[in-house]
């Protein structure tokens, strides 16, 4: 697995600008500070981060013409606003490229970007992993959902939708629909807590 490891963050730095790969392995640390925290598998939380956004040097036509290619069916949320495609093309990538065997990191790597309801504890890690690792300084909320993400993962998850969702509206930027039940999901989430402690 060390050695795995080893051979991909090589082969990513030959790919990634050296930002991306910066963020690339800052993620991958991210995760599995995260994963410590909450009981989660370590190997595949470090893998997951690494592998987040290994598609995510390839244009959007180009993106679009390799899913094509590869059967990989595209929803019309996702022709509209197709950056969110290095996730599914990333987590195909991980699967038949990177020889990613375990489902629960190939998911954690398709979700990292919209997040869905319900997602399990590894999707939570990355997701959270790629908005609050140490490189990331644009967001405003930056220090309280960095602290948020060590104590509520749920909480985070929803507070880090509600933030993004905001800024993408916004800016009159298209949102994918599954970002919008996430979204639903999560406040409901946050609602119900809320609820039981008054
Ligand atoms: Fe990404
Ligand atoms: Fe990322």
């Amino acid at each position: 697995m060390k050695e795995n490891i080893f051979n991909l963050r090589n082969d990513l730095r030959g790919k990634l600008n050296p930002f991306r790969y910066e963020h690339t392995i800052s993620v991958s640390f991210t995760s599995a500070a995260l994963a410590m925290c909450y009981g989660a598998d370590l190997a595949k939380a470090e893998l997951a981060g690494l592998l987040h956004d290994c598609a995510k040097h390839y244009r959007d036509e180009e993106i679009i013409k390799k899913c094509t290619r590869e059967s990989i069916l595209l929803t019309d949320d996702e022709r509209k606003a197709p950056a969110v495609l290095h996730a599914k093309y990333g987590a195909w990538l991980a699967a038949h490229k990177y020889h990613v065997k375990d489902e629960e990191v190939i998911n954690a790597i398709r979700w990292h970007t919209t997040g869905r309801p319900k997602m399990t504890l590894l999707e939570k890690i990355v997701f959270t992993a790629d908005y609050i690792e140490p490189r990331r300084d644009r967001a405003e909320d930056l220090p309280f959902v960095r602290s948020l993400a060590f104590k509520d993962l749920d909480e985070c998850v929803y507070q880090i939708l509600k933030g993004t969702l905001k800024y993408l509206e916004g800016k009159g930027s298209f949102v994918d629909s599954v970002s919008k039940e996430a979204y639903a999901y999560y406040k409901q989430v946050h609602d119900e807590k809320k609820g039981e402690q008054e």
